[in-house]
């Protein structure tokens, strides 16, 4: 039997799974900073936030990266964190919250910003778009310096997290 990639179905599926799997995924590995986790610092410490920074923060689930970056933004910085799983983002709200962040639920193939960002960040997300050339077009035309400043986790198994 011929079976043929829909990426519609597979992005319903995959938000329905994340929408169940986000509290044991956050509490049980993203929160601890452990094993794969240990990334999470690490990438945030690679992009150098500012202060005063407009950082974007895709498929940023239960938030385990936001949270790092928001520690690192002054008043006048800016954090939007976008997912499409609405129970990760609710883990993701409790968690960092303040007048400069806003978390959306949003496809990360069909991102609807007017503004450039000064940094965008993505962590273990990037696997999960069934385009991802459409999103890395993206986030060239809504990032300030475009040839720079873009920071992506992925998992490589035994090799750990690659940058
Ligand atoms: C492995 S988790 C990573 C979450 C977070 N970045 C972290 O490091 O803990 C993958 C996340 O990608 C999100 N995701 C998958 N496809 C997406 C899409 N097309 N648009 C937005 N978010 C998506 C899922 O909902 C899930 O929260």
């Amino acid at each position: 039997m011929v079976s043929i990639f829909d990426p519609t179905e597979y992005k319903i599926n995959s938000k329905a799974n994340w929408n169940v799997v986000a509290p044991d995924y956050h509490y049980n590995w993203a929160n601890k900073h452990e094993g794969p986790f240990k990334s999470t610092v690490q990438v945030v410490s690679l992009a150098e936030i500012n202060p005063s920074d407009k950082v974007l923060d895709i498929a940023c689930g239960t938030g385990a990266v936001s949270s790092e970056i928001f520690s690192r933004l002054g008043k006048t910085g800016l954090l939007v964190g976008i997912d499409m799983s609405r129970t990760a983002l609710t883990i993701a709200k409790d968690t960092t919250h303040g007048p400069n962040v806003n978390f959306f639920e949003m496809d990360a193939e069909n991102l609807g910003f007017d503004f450039l960002f000064d940094k965008i960040l993505c962590q273990y997300g990037l696997m999960f778009f069934p385009d991802t050339a459409k999103v890395l077009k993206t986030l060239r035309k809504i990032l300030r310096a475009w040839w720079k400043n873009c920071f992506c986790s992925s998992w490589s198994g035994r090799r750990g997290a690659i940058f």
